[in-house]
């Protein structure tokens, strides 16, 4: 059997797996959790038909598994998992659990599931918290560690109901990513340090002069898109959805000119509508899953006032690509979908990244013609 997730996938494991999973089972952060890896005990746990490898672009992460209590007064589930340490952090063991409560409730008509953490291990219940489990109570010295001790348990549950599916919070990840780095527990993978040079180039073809214009920058991230426009004499907005991008971004620039603020593309502020010259989207709308990615680019063009101008980067696909995301690269047809509310294309280029050559990006340029509002 194979559950699918936007990221992960389970499958069933078979005796071709142990060799992986025995890496991975040996580990010293999950032998802490785990307990010793025994004799034989992998070839056991693969053959069971309720064990499922844990994938990530084909490649196995880690493995996790369900028992069931059949007793029609008592019947419930539970689920063990472990990922391989280096792949912590990234919200995959949430997708993993998630994947499998969701077939556990709708396949296998579960009402209430179960997972048993130590109650030490804050980054698991934190895992479990997002897919909706609540801790029940703590399990005095139950179980007993490598180290000979017993330990404490945390009794967590979910009753049918209570999944959070990931699609009802598509932007959560990007808030805990930003906290987690600036615990420095984590690396923002879109930092460069640097305004994309795709944009830079496109500015200073056109020697853009925002002098008395207003600009909006779109998922600003750490803020190197929106100083590179304010730069160039835009009045400059910039938001994210995330709080901790907006912390950082104002940490990074403290005497900056741009107006740095927490918003939502997918519900922007009433006062944005047809209000700027300027807007940038960059790599935004990319990282959020359907449906709301295209919700998300239909919002961006109702930003860009009269006679404005909308310019979009973005990593690019085929039509026919299948993507496993986030981010999921926008399309031809995703990059044309920018062309609402009056807005026209002026320009669509598929090119070469120039600072990461053989990585196909699109920049598109639409713009709103004056007369588009005065009808
Ligand atoms: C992949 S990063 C790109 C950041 C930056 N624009 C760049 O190109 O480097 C996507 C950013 O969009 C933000 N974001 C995602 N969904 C958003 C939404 N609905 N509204 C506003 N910002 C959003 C994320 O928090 C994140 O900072």
């Amino acid at each position: 059997m194979i559950l699918r997730g936007p990221r992960v996938t389970l499958r069933n494991t078979t005796l071709d797996d142990v060799a992986t999973l025995v890496a991975i089972r040996s580990e010293p952060e999950i032998e802490r959790r785990w307990g010793i890896l025994e004799e034989g005990e992998i070839e056991e746990f693969v053959i069971d038909a309720r064990t499922f490898a844990v994938e990530v672009d084909g490649e196995i992460v880690g493995a996790i598994q369900y028992d069931e209590e059949e007793d029609p007064m008592y019947r419930r589930a539970g689920i063990d998992v472990y990922l391989t340490s280096p792949r912590h952090g990234r919200g995959l063991g949430s997708e993993a659990v998630r994947v499998l409560a969701r077939y556990l409730i709708e396949a296998r008509g579960h009402h209430r599931l179960t997972i048993d953490p130590a109650a030490d291990n804050v980054a698991a219940i934190r895992a479990y918290e997002k897919v909706g489990f609540r801790p029940v109570g703590v399990m005095r010295s139950y179980e007993r560690g490598p180290d000979g001790t017993w330990h404490d348990g945390l009794l967590m549950e979910l009753l049918a109901d209570e999944l959070i599916d990931e699609t009802s919070d598509p932007t959560g990840w990007f808030e805990d990513l930003y906290r987690a780095a600036e615990r420095g527990e984590a690396v923002v993978p879109w930092d460069r340090g640097a305004p994309w040079l795709l944009l830079v180039q496109w500015a200073e073809e056109r020697g853009l002069d925002g002098t008395g214009r207003r600009a909006l920058v779109v998922g600003c991230g750490l803020g190197d898109d929106a100083e590179f426009v304010a730069g160039l004499g835009f009045d400059t907005v910039a938001f994210d959805v995330a709080p901790g991008a907006v912390r950082a971004a104002r940490r990074r620039f403290p005497d900056s000119a741009v107006h740095y603020q927490t918003a939502d593309l997918l519900d922007p502020p009433p006062a944005w509508h047809h209000a700027f010259d300027l807007v940038v989207e960059s790599h935004t709308v990319q990282s959020l899953p359907e449906p709301h990615r295209r919700q998300a680019i239909a919002r961006v063009g109702p930003l860009v006032g009269p006679g404005g101008t909308l310019i979009v980067i973005a990593s690019s696909r085929d039509e026919d690509e299948r993507v496993e995301g986030p981010p999921w690269p926008l399309s031809r047809a995703e990059i044309e979908d920018f062309a609402t509310d009056g807005l026209e294309p002026v320009r669509t280029e598929r090119m070469d990244d120039p600072a990461d050559p053989g990585v196909r990006r699109w920049r598109a340029e639409f713009n709103r013609p004056l007369s588009s509002t005065q009808i």
